[in-house]
């Protein structure tokens, strides 16, 4: 048996408008009913309707006897317009909360996970100005009104992966491509709400442990030749630090994070390609190995390296995401041992992880991706909306109530 430390979270993370349904105030909503946006022009509609269900799907937390569960609470439904806040909002997330604490469930929320009201997008959105500003009002009401409840605070959701794909791929809102001023805006705009975040919550809530999710998408050499060495950390370099200001990162992590949030799924190759000048002359692409329903590769063996990484902060570490987008269960059933395996081995390491939640709970709405991505440990019939639990899922609760994987 390979125990885990004692208290270690054992969780799922979601997000509000992949999951709630009919989460009309929002930028994606809009987004969604434009033609040719989402796969098989899916829109999120009704998700997984777990705004009126929250009860029973957190009936099966507690059923794969999860004792923390990451969720996002929607902006948009809590400030409609700017400086309004709606009090029957706020009274269902305290239930929400609420039964999550009833269960002896952790929550850690997050503050914005890739949605933003109609309201802020019309004056701009991240890119704009006075962005981290705006977002201010919002983070000081929830933490008076739920801040109690509240057992981790997760600010802000993969900056950049939110910037990247809002302003460089065009494939999230507000769809621009190659933009990037503006992408170097966002993501300054998204760490400075976060910087406003921490200390607001600080200042309220001494005691709540506050940190954001890093997305982190490896690079690897495609040969052990110096030349596609330098191409992985070149590549690298792009997507961790561009375009954040030099020691920026370094800062939010030592002096405004309790903890680091990590979401690691994917890697790719990199080569040395000198026909490539546009892309830094670098060659990206999959390594061998299985693709999955988003269309990379997922290796579990690539997580102790990630992790490894973050032991000179001598911080917290919670994985915020990681998971396997496939139909085929037994494949995320053994993906999931070893990821543990690989979490194991890196508390071994000494780094400190103190808990793991894995992406996702249900099959829910994948973003550009609509429904054609099956991240989660229970499934749920589309017609029906009836719940099952996968086999993945039982195998995890059976860690989870260990504490421990077996050999
Ligand atoms: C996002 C999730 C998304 C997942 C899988 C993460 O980057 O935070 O919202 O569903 O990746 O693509």
């Amino acid at each position: 048996m390979r125990r885990f430390p004692r208290g270690f979270l054992w969780g799922t993370s979601s997000a509000a408008h992949q999951v709630e349904g009919d989460n009309r105030n929002c930028d994606w909503w809009e987004w969604e009913q434009q033609p040719r946006r989402i796969a098989n022009g899916d829109s999120s509609a009704i998700a997984c309707d777990h705004y009126r269900r929250y009860r029973e799907d957190i009936a099966l937390l507690r059923e794969l006897n999860q004792n923390a569960h990451r969720l996002s609470i929607e902006w948009s439904r809590i400030e409609p317009s700017e400086g309004v806040f709606d009090a029957r909002q706020i009274r269902h997330y305290r239930d929400v909360l609420g039964e999550l604490r009833e269960q002896s469930i952790l929550p850690m929320v997050t503050l914005h996970h890739f949605t933003s009201p109609l309201w802020f997008v019309r004056k701009g959105g991240w890119a704009s100005r006075d962005a981290a500003r705006g977002f201010l009002p919002f983070v000081h009401r929830l933490v008076d009104e739920l801040g109690d409840l509240v057992g981790l605070w997760c600010t802000i959701n993969e900056p950049s992966i939110y910037a990247a794909n809002g302003w460089i791929t065009g494939e999230f809102p507000p769809g621009h491509h190659g933009d990037l001023a503006a992408q170097y805006r966002v993501t300054r705009n998204l760490y400075r709400a976060h910087e406003l975040a921490y200390a607001a919550i600080k200042r309220r809530r001494p005691d709540t442990p506050v940190g954001l999710s890093h997305h982190k998408f490896l690079f690897l050499p495609a040969s052990g030749a110096r030349r596609d060495r330098v191409a992985a950390r070149a590549a690298q370099t792009v997507v961790d630090r561009w375009p954040v200001a030099p020691g920026r990162l370094q800062r939010i992590v030592e002096a405004s994070s309790d903890y680091i949030g990590i979401a690691h799924y994917w890697a790719q190759l990199a080569a040395f390609d000198p026909r490539r000048p546009r892309d830094q002359f670098v060659r990206r692409f999959n390594p061998p190995g299985r693709v999955t329903e988003m269309g990379f590769v997922s290796d579990p063996s690539w997580m102790r390296g990630v992790l490894s990484e973050l032991r000179r902060y001598r911080k917290p570490v919670y994985i915020t995401e990681n998971g396997l987008a496939t139909e085929d269960d037994s494949w995320r059933e053994l993906y999931l041992a070893k990821v543990l395996g690989e979490v194991h081995q890196a508390i071994d390491d000494s780094v400190d992880v103190r808990g793991y939640f894995h992406w996702t709970n249900m099959d829910n709405f994948e973003w550009a991706r609509g429904y054609t991505c099956h991240f989660g440990l229970i499934s749920v019939d589309r017609n029906t909306q009836e719940r099952t639990i996968k086999a993945s899922g039982r195998a995890y609760a059976r860690i989870a109530t260990a504490n421990a994987l077996s050999a």
